[in-house]
């Protein structure tokens, strides 16, 4: 079975996000910096212990007519190292719904892809590390993740998360467990926000626990 060695892109993108959670700051709140350093524990002790690369097709979805510009946009910006790291797995990504059923509007609009988790492709139980795209003019419904501590980095674009702020490349959003986020995006430029999955085996195994029916990224 092929490893992270095997697959060094895998390897480096895995690295960037490492990076990102190491330096990027906590902004001076303690819950944050346990997270980010939760994220790096989980990461590092995945990739110590020589993951596998699970065989996945790659997909895309129609949102991607949106990945070249977001792209683009983000290696203008500080998050350049993760995006050219993304760009050179791009023919690898596997762009998912997060959603049974998918709300009006939202599938030309969105899609999700992980870079490592239980369904891989880097093989891990206890952390999800992916990409979220999205088009501008998105709305992406108000929900919440049970037993799962998000954090989501823009790369590339910008959000608003509950009409709370306005965040650009490099900013960080943290959504303790439970807590209700619904995201939107600005109105002429895609949006690529990274995002980080903290929960126990079975949370991150079972998204039909989240506390909403329609699980979404
Ligand atoms: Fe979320």
């Amino acid at each position: 079975m092929a490893t992270l060695s095997d697959h060094p892109d895998w390897r480096y993108l895995l690295r960037e996000l490492d990076h990102l959670y190491r330096h990027q700051s906590a902004g001076g709140s303690a819950a944050i910096r346990s997270h980010q350093r939760d994220v790096r524990t989980r990461l590092n002790r995945i990739v110590e212990g020589k993951p596998a690369i699970l065989d996945a097709e790659p997909a895309e979805l129609p949102v991607c007519v949106h990945l070249a510009r977001a792209v683009d946009n983000g290696l203008r910006e500080r998050t350049a190292p993760v995006v050219r790291a993304i760009r050179n797995v791009r023919h690898l990504l596997r762009w998912q719904y997060g959603y049974e059923k998918l709300p009006r509007g939202l599938k030309q609009k969105y899609a999700y892809t992980e870079f490592l988790g239980p369904d891989g492709p880097v093989e891990g139980e206890t952390l999800i590390l992916g990409l979220v795209l999205f088009a501008p003019r998105c709305t992406y419904p108000a929900h919440s993740h049970n037993g799962i501590t998000e954090s989501y980095v823009c790369l590339s674009g910008a959000s608003s998360e509950n009409d709370a702020g306005v965040y650009a490349p490099g900013s960080m959003i943290f959504n303790p467990p439970g807590q209700q986020h619904r995201i939107t995006t600005g109105d002429f430029e895609p949006c690529l926000l990274s995002y980080a999955w903290v929960g126990s085996k079975d949370a991150l195994r079972n998204p039909m626990k989240f506390s909403q029916k329609k699980p979404a990224r």
